[in-house]
């Protein structure tokens, strides 16, 4: 990507984009949040929704702003006629001193699309973040959505990785275990291994937003003191083939819709035991909690699938590379 193609040209607001104002705007924020994503929405997407209604209706922002990291506090709305019928939420993460920011909810009502309004949103929201000082910027946006994707595209966004999301619940493997392979607890031991999978498979980009604390995985009384301060329970399960140590299954709970799995694993393993691990697991997990599972997408997408998971969606994780740009 050459310096020139994310050079933000002066950009002139037009009047009908403004702030969003959280006291004036998240009713209708939510109504065409709700609009433009029904086709996608899940259980924790309606509950989002929700939040954000809840939230508006009640009125308190300043004495205690919702508990949700994602609640849009910050952003752009676009008006016509006084109708709100674009937006786009800026969610920071405050990371000591810096601030991280993801570019979420950029929803335009069916009736005005194709007129630049979602551009233009994003334009400004480009040059708030420029003016703030270049914070890291993301976006996630579904690989199916050609538009959004050219859209962002044009604007300099960079495609940096896709990741898939997983649905399953928990079952008995199908197959008898290969005959050299071993499922068992996890052992301290395992840690060092796991650990250097993790990170492998779920790298710094990525953990912040899924979110993924591994201190929060690591054996040992730390993480149990962590728990006792509101942290999620998890349990872990090893695969071993012939003495070797192939894989790490960790489970956590969640308030969420599902609890989440995370698999450990060498990258090129193509085929990770998650069936075998799954069905050890199983007996100690509850039948009617969902799990999710996010991977790499591509990744070992076979075996995840024997495990009797489906792929939710798989988004494209995208950057505007600040550090090339004028
Ligand atoms: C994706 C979405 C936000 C785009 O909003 P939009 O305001 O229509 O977007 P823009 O008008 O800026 O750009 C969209 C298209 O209109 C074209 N366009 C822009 N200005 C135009 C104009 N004046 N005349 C005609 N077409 C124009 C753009 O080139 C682009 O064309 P393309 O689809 O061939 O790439 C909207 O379709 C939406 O709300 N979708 C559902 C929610 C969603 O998917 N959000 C994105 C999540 S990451």
């Amino acid at each position: 990507m050459s310096a020139s193609a994310t050079h933000l040209p002066a950009f002139t607001r037009p009047t009908n984009l403004r702030p969003f104002d959280v006291r004036r705007d998240l009713l209708a924020v939510a109504d065409l949040v709700e609009l433009c994503f029904a086709p996608t929405l899940d259980s924790d997407g309606y509950q989002y929704i929700r939040q954000m209604r809840q939230a508006a209706r009640a009125g308190h922002w300043l004495a205690s702003p919702p508990a949700s990291l994602e609640a849009p506090l910050m952003g752009m709305v676009w008006v016509e006629d006084g109708v709100l019928v674009g937006n786009l939420s800026l969610i920071p993460q405050y990371l000591g001193s810096r601030t991280r920011y993801l570019i979420a909810n950029v929803a335009v009502h069916p009736d005005y699309r194709g007129h630049g309004i979602a551009s233009q949103l994003t334009r400004a929201a480009l040059e708030d973040v420029r003016n703030r000082g270049r914070a890291e910027t993301w976006l996630q946006v579904d690989q199916t959505n050609a538009t959004a994707i050219e859209l962002y595209t044009r604007l300099g966004f960079v495609e940096k990785v896709r990741r898939t999301s997983w649905r399953g619940w928990p079952q008995t493997a199908a197959e008898a275990l290969a005959p050299s392979l071993r499922i068992r607890k996890r052992v301290d031991a395992d840690w060092a291994m796991q650990k250097a999978w993790l990170d492998a498979m779920y790298p710094a980009d990525v953990r912040w937003h899924l979110p993924l604390k591994t201190s929060t995985l690591r054996p040992g009384w730390q993480a149990s003191l962590q728990r006792l301060f509101g942290d999620p329970r998890s349990m872990h399960w090893s695969a071993t083939q012939d003495k070797h140590l192939r894989a790490v299954l960790s489970w956590q709970s969640s308030t969420l819709e599902a609890d989440r799995l995370w698999l450990a694993a060498d990258p090129h393993d193509a085929q990770p035991p998650l069936a075998d691990l799954l069905a050890a697991a199983s007996r100690q997990l509850r039948r009617e909690r969902k799990l999710a599972l996010n991977y790499p997408a591509g990744l070992a997408a076979e075996a995840i699938q024997a495990a009797g998971f489906s792929a939710l969606r798989t988004l494209i994780w995208m950057r505007y590379p600040w550090e090339v740009s004028a």
